[in-house]
Order: structure tokens, then sequence, then C-alpha cells
């Protein structure tokens, strides 16, 4: 069903209740997902802002045709490629095949490399402008690696100005509402920060310049229209003050354990670290996460706002536990900046855990602030007692 959301605009998309893992198994969509795929009715031209994922190709032009003949549609915009954004364009070019795609170089390259075609591509840049008639333009903004390549925005200067800012400011949001508004604030706000710190933050040096960018240039404002999840339409910019924010090194006042436990030691050392952590800094949330129970992205979101992590695990086989390689790997490639960290975990014999986790946060982009905590075999009081007394020395190297 389409949805109607200005006079000139109105929803195409498909709203993915089921959806629970994106990117393979990379992401975690806990509330599932909608690919929003936009019609805008200019002054004089018809302008379809991307489309939606491959097995919902059918449905999807199928609906578009009953909004709108599909030759009725002088432009289709792509704002980004992959393939949750393009899946529906075979379908869709099998029946308009002689339609102009604007996209950027690298969107076309993208396009090409997917589906092996030979369409009619119109290249834009920074600053090129589609002529709607009736005064109005449809104006793009180049947006590499926020998050791909490809990756641009598209301003319509009608209906008091419209973003749509295709994966930037999206959120990993199910729902029959179309609007921030109509949503709980805090579900939505969750999300787009865990889509930030999943899928944005390694790119924030480019993120902070383009946003930074965008709001240099002061254009009026009234919806922001994202690929994934709800339109931001009260306060539109809340979102890119968050933004600017989250790719700002960000931090709050938190401090992340995440570990690994074969039979509870370094559990018992967690949570005695953890105590040692409230006692000498009270103000500061202190988590406590299982690195092989809990979702692996829901960590790195805990993570990303933390401004020190602590990482455990038992030595096993002369090395750490393989949900904490896993975590380990992700915050790599994450790029965190300006955290703190250290490694602690129980051991039976060669005991190298510890040492191996911290040249692997050192090797992410931590600052780690010492050589950690072992204890041999089960943690008696005594060795408790030596946790808590780390977790608040740790307190006084940040
Ligand atoms: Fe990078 Fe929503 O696709």
């Amino acid at each position: 069903m389409s949805k109607r959301i200005t006079d000139n605009i109105t929803w195409m998309g498909k709203v993915d209740w089921e959806l629970t893992m994106f990117h393979g198994n990379e992401l975690s969509t806990k509330r599932g997902s909608s690919y929003n795929s936009y019609l805008l009715r200019g002054g004089k031209k018809t302008v379809l802002l991307d489309t939606v994922w491959g097995p919902y190709d059918r449905e999807f032009v199928s609906r578009l045709k009953q909004e709108i003949p599909l030759d009725q549609i002088d432009a289709i915009v792509m704002q980004h490629n992959e393939t949750d954004h393009s899946g529906a364009l075979v379908e869709l070019m099998r029946e308009i095949p002689d339609t102009p795609i604007y996209c950027t170089a690298k969107g076309e390259a993208i396009i090409r490399g997917h589906y092996h075609r030979d369409w009619n591509f119109v290249n834009v840049k920074t600053g090129d402008v589609l002529e709607l008639g009736g005064g109005e333009t449809l104006t793009f903004i180049e947006a590499p690696m926020c998050h791909w390549p490809d990756t641009m925005f598209s301003y319509y200067d009608g209906e008091g100005g419209v973003l749509f800012s295709n994966d930037g400011f999206g959120q990993h949001y199910a729902s029959e509402s179309l609007f921030n508004d109509e949503v709980p604030a805090c579900e939505v706000l969750y999300e787009a920060e865990k889509y930030y710190a999943n899928i944005l933050n390694t790119y924030s040096p480019m993120v902070a310049r383009k946003v930074k960018e965008v709001v240099a240039m002061n254009l009026p404002l009234s919806l922001i229209c994202p690929s994934h999840g709800v339109i931001w339409r009260d306060n539109p910019t809340q979102i890119i003050e968050k933004y600017l924010q989250w790719s700002d090194a960000y931090q709050e006042d938190c401090i992340t354990i995440v570990y690994d436990t074969m039979w509870n030691s370094t559990r018992l050392m967690a949570e005695a670290i953890a105590r040692g952590l409230r006692e000498a800094s009270p103000p500061t949330t202190v988590k406590i996460l299982n690195a092989a129970k809990e979702d692996k992205n829901d960590i790195l979101t805990e993570m990303f706002r933390s401004k020190a992590v602590l990482v455990g695990s038992p030595t096993i086989n002369y090395g750490y536990s393989y949900a904490i390689a896993g975590i380990l790997e992700m915050a790599k490639g994450f790029r965190f900046k300006k955290k703190k960290a250290s490694a602690f975990g129980s051991y039976g014999w060669s005991g190298e855990a510890v040492k191996l986790i911290g040249a692997e946060l050192q090797a992410g982009g931590f600052e780690l602030v010492d050589e950690g905590i072992r204890t041999l075999w089960v943690p008696d009081e005594k060795a408790l007692e030596a946790c808590e007394e780390y977790g608040k020395s740790f307190i006084g190297k940040l």
C-alpha cells in the first residue's frame, strides 16, 4: 500500500516486519526494518527515489502501477545501490527500460556490477539539479562513505524543504506509522544509534564532514526522509544534531565490560571489577555483557557509547574465546576513537589471553591503560578483592 506523506510525496516502500538479520548475519534487526522508496510529483515531473529489496520487487512494481502509470515516471533517482534499495530495479526497468536513472558515477558502476544491464544512466555530482518544473528542483549532494562510495542525498526545495538521505539518519525499525512523532521516541533513537554505531561509525570522519556541509547550506527543512525506518518530521534536525555528536568520537559516562566465561571464573572477575568501578565512580553507568550470550550488535552499540571498555576471557588453546575474538574483530573494524581499555581473565596454565586481548584492543585503536588482571583457576575471596581494587584503579586511569 502506498502512503501519502505530503501533497507531492508518496511513500512506496516495503515494511519488513520479519527481518531479524541484515547484511547476512552481520547486523541484528530486532525491530524489523523498512525499505523506503518515495514517489515525488514535482511541478511537472515525477521522480521515483530508490526502490526496495529484491524479494519484494514484484510486489513493489505492482503497487507502483496502482499508484501511477509507470510511463509517467520521468526519472528514477538511485541514491545508493546496495541491493536493499536497488533490488527491484530489474523488475521495474523491464517495464520502463528507457527511463533515465540518476545516480553518482560510483552508483552506476555498482548498479552495473550488480545487475549487468546497460540502462540509461545519468551521472550526477554535488550541486547538479533536476528541474521538476513549476520552479521546483531536486538538488543532488554526493555523500561518499555515508555509507558506501556511491551514496548521495537529494534535496527537494518544495513543501518546506525535504532531504532524502538514503541510509543516513535511518533506523532498522518496522512501523505502520511513517513518522517519528507517531512511534516511541526511545525505540527510534536507540535503533538510530545502533544503526550509526554498526554501519556508519567506521566512516565517521566522512560523515562528520558531510553533515557539517549540509548544515552550512542552511536549507529549509520540514522532513528528513531516510531509506530505512521512520521519517523525521517532528524536529527533524534532532537527528542531524545526534549525527554531529556520534561522528565526533562519541562517548557517555559509561563503561562496558564484555566477557566470556567457561566455568564462571571470568564472570566472577567481571562482576568484581564492576563493583570496584561503581564504588570509585557511582554516577558512571556500568554494563556487564556476556559476549557469547548477548547480541553482538547491541554489545558494539554499548561499546560505541562507552568511554572505556574492559574485555575478558579465559585462556583457551593459547588464545581467547571465539565470542571475544568476534567482538574484538568487529571493534577493530569500527575504528573507535578516544576510548580507553583493558583486559582481564582467568587461566589454568599458559594464561596468555589477557595479553593477547590487550594487543588486539590496541590494534583496534583503544588506548590500553595497563597490563590488565589475571586470576589463576577459580578466584577466591582475595582474588575477587584484587579485582575490585583493579576496578577502582581503572577509574583513576581514565
Ligand atoms: Fe547500504 Fe540500506 O543499504
